[in-house]
């Protein structure tokens, strides 16, 4: 059973009547230096993406690989011919021409210039100034989950959108902890996909449904360890689509109108919102904001080392199956290309440059490549996993071990260890000794069988306050094996 943790109503609610004041204002409140700004743009996601194709003089795109493997296009798994650029850019050489030789010279010459160049090139820039954003805790619970009690908070991310009322963007997020902690907890933030998501994909994937997990779920896998656990859901700080980029915090601090080409994408947003969540943990005694974790599946995987990379605050990431536009290789032709994610469904994730790579150039032209993104988040520790290539294979499991070999130099340069090997591992070998971890598991397309893996990999860095609880699945959710299926695209 349930029980509200008794919170003071009636003072919070008039604090934060008085803080949503702006928040609350239609069109016709619109402060006088804002009444002149044109109305929102509407475009579908053909249309922005022809007015970013425009932009960039580009007249045609390469296709992405095709998910359905009988087509002529059928996306390559064969790995003889998966490396048509061996050559990766060295994290440690500067533009210069000049070798990397000290912590000093990485953090204050070469990380710029890789951040440049993923700003300008692959995610955007997030603009130097964003609306500030007031935390609402809308209900505070008392509840069970399988046999541990949690405090569960409900909160909204209210973005101040005086500069341009008619877009709202409110931020969900929830945080767990467990109910009989003794200090401050360490706390995993899960970037989630909604559950209308869940629901509409679940019968094409149906092994990154939650009912396909076996045993205890990843939060209670978490309370186990005395830490608590977050759900952001990333589309509530934008839409995950093209034709949302005039909405959703994007819109927002362009006032309705549509991107640049350097402007950030929906990743770049999305961890945007995460470093919003972060800084509304450092406000909440229940949680130590020291400890805090990222994890993310699938684009939500991009988005979570996209958070890791930009934010120095979060002091761990699990990065499940995150691919093309994540960890893996853009110079690797395996499962999905640039074509795929510079596509009207994908592009939207990025930044209009991006779409230059996949026509005229090719991804042998960008400055950068993926190893370099997890090289951002050094020294901090970050996990990669991925599925079996049979069920997984369009994440480009190999292509993401070989960029996490190739972020070693900056963590060794760092003092830290790197993965401890350059041979691929056999599948469901943990390689988790160094800062720079991984694990291709045997299921298909679901960060679940790599959670232990990826909590015992953790245990390492985030000590909880000493609260043990013990955890078994949640009897009121029996779990069925769903076998891995090939997939997708
Ligand atoms: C598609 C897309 C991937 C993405 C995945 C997901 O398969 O091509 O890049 O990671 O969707 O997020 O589920």
């Amino acid at each position: 059973m349930s029980t509200r943790v008794s919170m003071c109503w009636f003072s919070g609610v008039v604090v934060l009547a008085f803080l949503l004041q702006p928040v609350r204002g239609g069109a016709g409140d619109r402060p006088q230096d804002t009444q002149n700004a044109p109305p929102a743009v509407h475009l579908t996601a053909e249309q922005d993406h022809q007015r970013i194709m425009d932009l960039l003089r580009v007249t045609s795109l390469r296709r992405g690989a095709d998910g359905d493997g009988k087509s002529p296009q059928a996306a390559n798994y064969d790995e003889a011919k998966a490396n048509p650029y061996p050559k990766l850019p060295d994290p440690l050489t500067l533009k210069n021409g000049k070798e990397v030789k000290s912590a000093k010279e990485w953090w204050e010459l070469r990380r710029p210039e890789i951040v440049e160049d993923f700003d300008r090139e692959i995610y955007g820039r997030a603009p130097r100034e964003t609306p500030k954003v007031v935390w609402e805790v809308t209900s505070t619970l008392r509840e069970m989950n399988g046999d541990a009690p949690v405090v569960t908070k409900k909160l909204v991310g209210h973005v101040d959108n005086s500069a341009y009322p008619e877009i709202k963007v409110n931020i969900q997020l929830t945080l767990s902890t467990p109910a009989n902690q003794l200090g401050p907890v360490p706390v995993v933030m899960e970037l989630s996909f909604s559950q209308e998501f869940m629901a509409a994909i679940a019968k094409r994937i149906p092994e990154m449904t939650a009912a396909a997990t076996k045993g205890p779920t990843w939060q209670q896998q978490v309370l186990g360890k005395g830490w608590g656990y977050a759900v952001l859901i990333p589309t509530t700080v934008q839409a995950d689509k093209g034709d949302g980029l005039t909405e959703g915090i994007i819109g927002l601090v362009n006032k309705g109108q549509p991107r640049k080409l350097d402007d950030w994408g929906a990743l770049r947003a999305w961890a945007w919102g995460a470093s919003r969540a972060m800084d509304y943990f450092e406000t909440d005694k229940a949680v130590d904001a020291h400890q805090i974790g990222v994890a993310g599946h699938s684009r939500y995987g991009k988005a979570a080392l996209v958070t890791m990379a930009y934010d120095p605050r979060f002091a761990i990431a699990y990065v499940s199956s995150s691919g093309a536009g994540g960890a893996a290789l853009y110079r690797r032709n395996f499962g999905e290309q640039i074509g795929n994610v510079a596509g009207t469904g994908e592009y939207h994730w990025m930044a209009g440059n991006f779409l230059k790579y996949a026509g005229p150039l090719t991804p042998d032209d960008l400055p950068m490549d993926a190893h370099e993104l997890i090289a951002l988040s050094a020294p901090r520790p970050v996990f990669i996993g991925a599925g079996a290539t049979q069920g997984d294979g369009w994440v480009d499991g190999r292509g993401m071990f070989l960029a996490t070999v190739a972020a070693g130099p900056v963590y060794r340069l760092l003092g830290k260890k790197d993965l401890g090997t350059t041979e691929f591992p056999a599948i469901e070998t943990p390689l988790i000794d160094g800062e720079l971890a991984y694990r291709q598991h045997s299921g298909g397309h679901t960060p679940a069988p790599n959670w232990p893996t990826f909590l015992t990999f953790a245990s390492r860095y985030i000590k909880g306050p000493g609260v043990s609880v013990s955890v078994t699945a949640n009897p009121a959710k029996p779990r069925t094996e769903v076998p891995a299926t090939g997939r997708h695209g």
